[in-house]
């Protein structure tokens, strides 16, 4: 088991209009109050919901992050959302780098590594994402690419208390697969020889009630961060509960 507190991560992506995100939300919130996990929670909603989110869970075990913050802190920037909003609609995390992002939106680890850099100025916590494609595992370089996005999106001045690494492999994104437990200790323990000590590293990608247990079980692993499967609350929770 993880020497460090688990953190299971909600990563809600494009999904959810006001009344699916709040009763998401109260479900989760009412479930941490009767009964908390052995784990620290956090879901990050679109960026419409995020107020009216952090609402419902305010004051209670589920912590609020957003999915992306723009590097500037503000100015003219049409459609992006800087790391000082998030913190003022009440976020403590925010993801950066998720591979929708980097594959999607054009982002290098430059760019993400001015977002870390943003989300530090403003006080939240970065959750960094890194992870190979289904052609870079294939080709043996699952290590080495993880290893060279770290560096390159990683800002000088990392501590444990504002970093969070999640590796995500892109083929298991959405996809129900994932790497064997082997591959992920491997790659966390390559991630780890890179970052500060205590710092926690997440695995995401087709995270599961089913397999939750056998991937949060590893001693490299000190969380998830969860797609698909935080949209529907027992499920989410079922994962949480792995951690126990
Ligand atoms: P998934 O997504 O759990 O649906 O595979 C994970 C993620 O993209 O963060």
């Amino acid at each position: 088991m993880a020497a460090l507190r688990r953190l299971i991560a909600g990563n809600w992506k494009m999904n959810g209009l006001t009344a699916d995100g709040l009763a998401l939300a109260s479900d989760l919130a009412a479930r941490a109050a009767s009964a908390p996990p052995d784990c620290d929670l956090l879901v990050c909603p679109p960026a419409t919901l995020v107020a009216a989110v952090g609402a419902v869970l305010a004051g209670g075990a589920v912590a609020l992050g957003g999915q992306d913050c723009a590097a500037a802190e503000k100015g003219a920037y049409t459609g992006d959302i800087s790391a000082e909003m998030l913190r003022d609609a009440g976020c403590t995390h925010v993801i950066v780098g998720h591979s929708e992002r980097r594959g999607a939106c054009g982002e290098t680890d430059e760019i993400v590594r001015t977002k870390v850099e943003a989300a530090w100025r403003a006080g939240l916590v970065a959750i960094l994402c890194v992870g190979e494609t289904r052609a870079e595992r294939e080709a043996g370089l699952a290590q080495t690419v993880v290893t060279a996005q770290l560096s390159g999106s990683l800002p000088d001045g990392a501590d444990a208390a504002r970093l969070v690494v999640a590796y995500e492999p892109v083929w298991a994104i959405g996809t129900g697969l994932i790497p064997t437990l082997a591959d992920i200790e491997e790659i966390h323990r390559a991630i780890r020889a890179g970052i500060p000590g205590g710092t926690r590293i997440l695995y995401g990608g087709s995270v599961n009630p089913k397999n939750a247990a056998e991937i949060l079980g590893l001693v490299e692993v000190d969380g998830a961060l969860v797609g698909g499967a935080s949209l529907k609350a027992e499920d989410f929770w079922a994962i949480a509960a792995a951690c126990g």
